[in-house]
């Protein structure tokens, strides 16, 4: 049977070029999003890929959603924690929920889905688990102190788990993107954005499926000896 395969925002950008990935490599996917309902429907209506809609942030909510999909599709094995979100200001300017916000999602939702999932993975000794990074955690971005503590967080959270899962057959990896041709990144504004792609090696913005052929890579059956690590992808733009 096939394993099941939860992508967090799943139904938009980077997600939803994973669950592709993911569903041409085999696997029974399942994306999770958290608001954007008719973007959610409209990616089901195309890909067959349900969708389940619930805050990775909320650790009752996502114990629960995890619960619900593995009697309603089947136990999950695999799991891309790739929901995020910025809240980019300068620290002056940054409020305390801008903070929090961003590392209950990126960083809190990284440990509520290895929490709904990972003692099953244990039992049945194969899991796989994907965290989505970001070049900004590794080298750290102006404007951006929530973020970049969070997705540095998501690398520190990646090797540590990863030593827990080794012996149970569970591989636990992190992808960090660069910047990629998404509305995350559309929404920086286009005199800054223009500064930032000057300095990409690649010369363009990476796209998602770019991205996702690095979780398929991680996710395979081949993947089992690779655990801990960190694959960038990020044109050349910071090497690590
Ligand atoms: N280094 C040093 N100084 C910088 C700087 C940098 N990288 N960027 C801006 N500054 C300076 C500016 O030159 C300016 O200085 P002056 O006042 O002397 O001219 C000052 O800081 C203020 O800059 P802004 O006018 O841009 O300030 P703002 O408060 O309006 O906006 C900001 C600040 C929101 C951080 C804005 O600069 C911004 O959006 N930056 C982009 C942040 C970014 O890259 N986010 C990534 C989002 S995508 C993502 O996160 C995905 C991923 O994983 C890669």
């Amino acid at each position: 049977m096939a394993h099941v395969a939860v992508v967090t925002g799943g139904t938009r950008g980077i997600g939803r070029a994973i669950c592709l990935s993911l569903q041409r490599d085999g696997f029974t996917v399942v994306a999770n999003y958290g608001g954007n309902d008719d973007k959610a429907r409209a990616f089901t209506d195309e890909t067959g890929i349900p969708a389940y809609k619930f805050d990775v942030g909320d650790h009752e909510a996502t114990l629960a959603a995890c619960e619900k999909i593995a009697d309603e599709v089947g136990v999950i094995d695999v799991v891309v924690n790739n929901a995020g979100i910025t809240r980019d200001g300068t620290l002056l300017k940054m409020s305390y929920e801008e903070w929090d916000d961003v590392m209950r999602t990126n960083l809190g939702g990284c440990f509520n889905m290895a929490k709904a999932t990972f003692a099953g993975m244990k039992e049945r000794k194969w899991g796989r688990i994907v965290n989505i990074g970001s070049i900004n955690g590794q080298a750290g971005q102006y404007g951006q102190v929530n973020y970049a503590a969070a997705k540095s967080g998501i690398h520190g959270f990646t090797k540590a788990l990863a030593q827990e899962g080794a012996r149970y057959g569970i591989t636990v990896n992190a992808i960090a993107p660069g910047y990629i041709d998404t509305d995350m990144v559309a929404a920086v504004p286009e005199n800054v954005l223009e500064k930032i792609v000057a300095k990409i090696p690649v010369g363009r913005l990476g796209q998602a499926s770019e991205i996702a052929r690095g979780v398929s890579f991680l996710a395979s059956e081949e993947g089992a000896f690779i655990t801990g690590s960190t694959l960038s992808i990020n044109g050349g733009q910071h090497m690590y």
